[in-house]
């Protein structure tokens, strides 16, 4: 019997990252990532002119998609948008462009959920990635999330830990700001911490009060201290050191990452162990998972890095699978800043 070819567009606009994706049930035809470079000079997201950036790119990016994956709007079965969670001003963006283009083309519409599309990104088709069995545990990292989820199957996800107050991602950024590196500063700690002595300095391990969150707004303050009470002594101290500074501070915060993920494995005895987010690059967390792997015998997957940071191919593959349960949302929905996964 031949499978029925659903041709999904998807948008994802949460946050910074302007992507529209085209997917074939769930092989991904195009997935154009249009990166808004203006925060950078600001050191961080501004949600204003996200949003301004956003309506100037959307029909662009859709068109080069669409393009790219040499398919006729005409042809499309089905548009896919992220409802949240994310930035408001950007969510409207996103969402209103998708409703208005599921109206006029006559097809369903379907809402998707930002924090499980980074998770069912691992069910993308990929030659160099693997699809998990069910159940699996799946640690999302990123710029705005940080999240250990217990996966049972597509739409059914528990969250057994996350952060109380800064994200991992974050964390990693603003260490780097105290370092004085450039925004986002995550890739850059760790293309040093390589270089580094991962046991220079100590760094606290906090407290968290339930045992499977995480707390990483301590660790910044302790940073900052730390920086402050060298650089009294030796002005050149970041300079001079910067290699083991950065080593410690991905070693504190991957220990911290593994910490908890070891309890989530102990606690749920369930050994499939999945990363998500755009931290999931970090040398560290990867080179820790496949000592797991290793050592405890976990089986782990890592998702196909362009699938790690946002992207608009993750919001597709949802769009597939709910579309296959023709779980359709009505033009009358909205956009949900704040969104439980
Ligand atoms: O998933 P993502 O693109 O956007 C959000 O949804 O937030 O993640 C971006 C975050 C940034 O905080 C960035 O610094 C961090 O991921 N990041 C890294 C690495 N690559 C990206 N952090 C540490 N090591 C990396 N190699
Ligand atoms: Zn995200």
């Amino acid at each position: 019997m031949n499978k029925e070819k659903i041709y999904i567009l998807a948008i994802e606009s949460s946050c910074d990252d302007t992507s529209v994706a085209i997917l074939e049930n769930d092989k991904v035809l195009s997935n154009v990532v249009a990166n808004q470079d203006i925060h950078a000079k600001y050191g961080g997201v501004v949600p204003e002119l996200a949003s301004r950036a956003h309506q100037q790119n959307i029909v662009p990016v859709v068109q080069q998609a669409l393009k790219q994956a040499n398919i006729d709007k005409k042809d499309l079965s089905v548009i896919a948008f992220t409802r949240g969670p994310g930035l408001m001003g950007s969510l409207l963006v996103g969402t209103s462009f998708a409703k208005s283009m599921a109206l006029a083309l006559k097809i369903p519409l379907i809402a998707v959920n930002h924090m499980q599309a980074h998770i069912l990104a691992h069910f993308i088709d990929s030659e160099s990635q693997q699809k998990p069995e069910f159940p699996f545990i799946c640690l999302t990292i990123s710029g705005g999330h940080t999240q250990l989820i217990k996966v049972a199957d597509y739409f059914s996800m528990e969250i057994l830990g996350e952060t109380t107050d800064d994200a991992v991602g974050e964390a990693f950024d603003k260490s780097a700001k105290l370092l004085g590196l450039p925004y986002p500063g995550g890739p850059l700690i760790d293309k040093y911490a390589q270089l580094g002595n991962p046991r220079a300095f100590d760094f606290p391990n906090p407290k968290t009060k339930k045992e499977l969150d995480f707390s990483f707004s301590g660790l910044k303050t302790a940073i900052l201290y730390f920086i402050q009470r060298h650089e009294k002594e030796n002005p050149n101290f970041i300079k001079e050191n910067l290699l083991d500074i950065c080593a410690s501070i991905q070693f504190t915060i991957i220990n911290i990452l593994m910490k908890k993920l070891k309890k989530a494995v102990q606690q749920t005895n369930i050994k499939k162990v999945a990363i998500a987010g755009g931290v999931s690059a970090n040398s560290g967390i990867r080179n820790a998972l496949k000592e797991s792997e290793k050592k405890d015998k976990w089986e782990i997957y890592i998702p196909d890095f362009e699938y790690t940071t946002d992207n608009a191919a993750m919001i597709g593959i949802v769009g597939h699978h709910k579309y296959l349960k023709s779980d359709f949302d009505s033009s009358s929905i909205s956009a949900k800043a704040r969104m439980q996964i």
